[in-house]
């Protein structure tokens, strides 16, 4: 890079406020420390803002799954508090911030393409700020090629330390450096009493754990989100109850496996809290807590590993009818080899005796799931043994994914199947996916259910659109004033994924 480029890089594009005019005393405990520099950056973007007669924008982009979304609704959270507005949408946007995700290698690849085309608006100040983030920023070899090759990004960090957001963008505005990175390789506290900005105003995503800790051969998620721990019920059961004060409806609670809630607290990493007094605890007692709760009208939860789900979590979600009637449970696999392989530890009997266990007390419930395809070493009658096990346990919904080697994972050393084979094989069981759910999901036609209607409808003049506790969507006759609200509605018509109704007493 020539040196004029350079020097424009090294530029802020806020006031420079000298270091030495930092006070002294930066508190060390969180979450003060970070109010402290929201403060900083506050006044800042204050000073650009009166300098320059016009105020500052960003955008968050989000890949990856819910638990990235919830991140993002804290990043969003600061972001708002130190006085930025949020823009319509990214090219609109003077500081973008990419919250990434890294589960199959094409995550990484949307990531790089995009900041390619970023770079022209950067260069010519028109974009002030790239800021990346999330689980893609865990892999250390990631963060040496942005190093090397995406000089013009000036902020990166990880999983484990997003809630500095405010110190290091006040490092980066004020300082010298041209990039400021830092990710750390496990958490060290976690902060949780900052701001967040929830998409919705009825309902949430609400964290019950982090990290992961299974270890399926294939899978990146426990490298980048370390090991599982469950925050303390109280933490949780406050959370909620906030939610519901302010008119929350609807929460869901995340984690990549839920139904190992309580098994490691958070305390016991933090020391910052006392565990609660009852040691069996568990996911069935957490979620009737939560519906105890009042304002709480429906509550959903993601994601299930099939291995621990319980028939004492059966049994309370058959009981409670605030519990939606939707299990996610991903099967990755239909043969009992290839799941062995993937240490998912159940074979393709126990997950169907499941799937049995589960209708016989939650008849109307749906099920959805992940499968992959292109495993190494799958054959032909593995991929019978996937067509047979979505036959057999009539998904609602199937994401379907082709199997991405994710270095570092025991997947990655084993002998991987040639793309040509593995995307016949991929089709062949999505056409089976497609015949199944779009049978199993109008099922509902003619029935008239409870849905809590989520938005006006983009698409259809005059409609809006509702999710069934069954968490499939029904368009429908009606304006914004329902938005937020449950309505009955009549399911005239099965469209597949969705419906088309009507709205009824
Ligand atoms: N914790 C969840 C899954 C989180 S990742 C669970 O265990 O069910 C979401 C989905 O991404 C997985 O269910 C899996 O189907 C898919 N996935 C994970 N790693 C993958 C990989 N290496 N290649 C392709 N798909 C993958
Ligand atoms: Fe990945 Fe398995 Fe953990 Fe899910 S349970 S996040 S697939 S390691
Ligand atoms: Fe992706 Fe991280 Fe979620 S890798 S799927 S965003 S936990």
């Amino acid at each position: 890079m020539n040196n004029i480029k350079e020097k424009k890089l090294k530029q802020s594009p806020f006031t420079i406020v000298s270091r030495d005019a930092i006070p002294a005393a930066i508190p060390d405990k969180e979450p003060d420390r970070q109010e402290y520099y929201m403060d900083l950056c506050h006044e800042l973007i204050e000073n650009y803002i009166a300098q320059n007669g016009k105020s500052l924008t960003f955008n968050v982009t989000t890949f990856g799954c819910q638990m990235n979304a919830h991140d993002s609704e804290k990043l969003i959270g600061i972001l708002e508090t130190i006085g930025l507005i949020e823009a319509l949408n990214e090219d609109e946007a003077d500081i973008v911030i990419f919250n990434t995700c890294t589960v199959r290698e094409n995550a990484n690849q949307k990531l790089y393409g995009h900041l390619g085309s970023l770079k022209k608006r950067k260069e010519t100040g028109e974009l002030k700020l790239i800021g990346l983030c999330g689980c893609m920023m865990q892999q250390p070899e990631v963060v040496q090629h942005i190093r090397e090759s995406y000089r013009f990004v000036d902020l990166v960090f990880g999983t484990f330390n997003f809630y500095k957001l405010a110190e290091l963008l006040y490092n980066r505005l004020t300082g010298k450096d041209m990039q400021v990175i830092e990710v750390l390789e496990k958490p060290e506290i976690n902060v949780e009493m900052l701001p967040e900005k929830r998409k919705y105003s009825f309902k949430s995503g609400v964290n019950i754990m982090y990290g992961c800790n299974n270890f399926c051969s294939f899978c990146i998620v426990p490298y980048v989100r370390g090991r599982e721990r469950s925050r303390i019920p109280e933490d949780i059961l406050e959370e909620v109850k906030k939610l519901a004060d302010e008119g929350y409806v609807e929460v869901m609670l995340l984690g990549q496996n839920v139904n190992s809630y309580g098994v490691n607290y958070l305390a016991d990493i933090s020391e910052s809290k006392i565990l609660t007094e009852n040691p069996d605890y568990s996911f069935p007692d957490l979620i009737n807590d939560v519906c105890r709760i009042e304002g709480i009208k429906r509550v959903r939860f993601m994601t299930s590993h099939p291995k621990d789900l319980s028939d004492r979590l059966i049994d309370v979600i058959a009981a409670n009818p605030k519990i939606a009637r939707h299990i996610h449970l991903p099967v990755q696999s239909g043969s009992t080899e290839i799941l062995r392989r993937m240490n998912r530890r159940y074979s393709k009997e126990q997950y169907l005796a499941l799937v049995e266990r589960i209708r016989a007390k939650l008849p109307d419930v749906s099920l959805t799931t992940d499968i992959m395809v292109g495993f190494p070493g799958e054959t032909d009658e593995d991929i019978e043994d996937t067509i047979d096990i979505v036959r057999k346990a009539k998904y609602d919904q199937a994401f379907t994914f082709i199997y991405s080697v994710r270095s570092g994972t025991p997947a990655a050393k084993m002998e991987q199947t040639p793309p040509e084979i593995v995307n016949e094989r991929f089709s062949k069981v999505l056409d089976v996916v497609r015949e199944v759910s779009a049978e199993v999901s109008s099922r509902f036609e003619g029935q008239t259910k409870e849905v809590l209607v989520e938005c006006v409808n983009d698409h259809m003049e005059g409609y809006i659109t509702g999710r069934m506790d069954n968490n499939l969507l029904v368009h429908f006759p009606g304006d914004s004033s329902a938005v937020g609200t449950f309505v009955n509605v009549y399911l005239e018509k099965a469209k597949g994924f969705y419906y088309l109704g009507k709205q009824v007493k």
